[in-house]
């Protein structure tokens, strides 16, 4: 498994030969927009967490490009399924086997509407399953009881976590997120973005390290291989 950042919340993630795009947002990132041209992105299939604009902005572009399947919930779904695209609905707690794994839709603590202010469903995260490895995107969420429940059914490898505050948790909750996950191996995204979510990459580093943590601050592009 490699997983690549592209800034935000956007990752793409290789399982064999089957490419997924997590929440694609660059054309309105400054800090990835100059770096990557989201038609060199490849895609079989693009995960969306929830509605909002910095998770879903280039995500018709894309699947226009490429003919990805969009999954999601049923209302962002069913959203992308009406402007012709190939979509697969999902909700909170359910599983499916795709050609790339095993995939839940788990809950998350924040909102979901459309950036017209449409309805976008309940904002989740997902759980993939691969063939070797397991991983977390939390998508944007608080710290919440809830992740408790991902080990009970699944060891993890790596989680992605919201680190950067004021929309989502910040990093002395997802530092207790990655106990509750039992994963002591996190990416972090949502930081830096924007004015609001500015964070001190080596304070972040640091306060995980003196819990026994390791939190991965990746370059926009950077790739890890899990
Ligand atoms: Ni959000
Ligand atoms: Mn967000």
């Amino acid at each position: 498994m490699i997983i690549t950042f592209y800034g935000q919340n956007s990752f793409g993630i290789n399982i064999g030969d089957i490419n997924i795009l997590v929440d694609p947002f660059i054309t309105g990132n400054k800090l990835s927009k100059d770096q990557i041209n989201i038609l060199d992105l490849k895609a079989d299939y693009i995960l969306l967490t929830h509605a909002h604009q910095d998770h879903i902005l280039d995500a018709e572009a894309i699947a226009k490009n490429t003919g990805a399947i969009i999954v999601s919930n049923f209302e962002i779904a069913t959203h992308y399924e009406n402007m012709g695209f190939e979509v697969h609905p999902m909700n909170h707690g359910g599983s499916w086997d795709f050609e790339f794994g095993r995939l839940k839709y788990v809950n998350a603590i924040h909102t979901s509407s459309f950036p017209d202010g449409s309805y976008g469903g309940q904002p989740g995260g997902f759980v993939i399953e691969g063939e070797h490895k397991n991983i977390y995107i939390a998508g944007d969420t608080a710290l919440t009881m809830d992740m408790k429940l991902i080990p009970m059914r699944t060891k993890l490898d790596l989680a992605i976590l919201p680190i950067g505050d004021n929309f989502t948790m910040g990093v002395e909750d997802a530092i207790i997120a990655s106990d509750f996950i039992e994963c002591d191996k996190i990416i972090g995204c949502h930081y830096d973005t924007f004015g609001y979510i500015e964070i001190d990459h080596e304070e972040a580093k640091r306060k995980f390290y003196e819990k026994g943590k390791d939190l991965m601050l990746l370059d926009i592009c950077e790739s890890i291989e899990l």
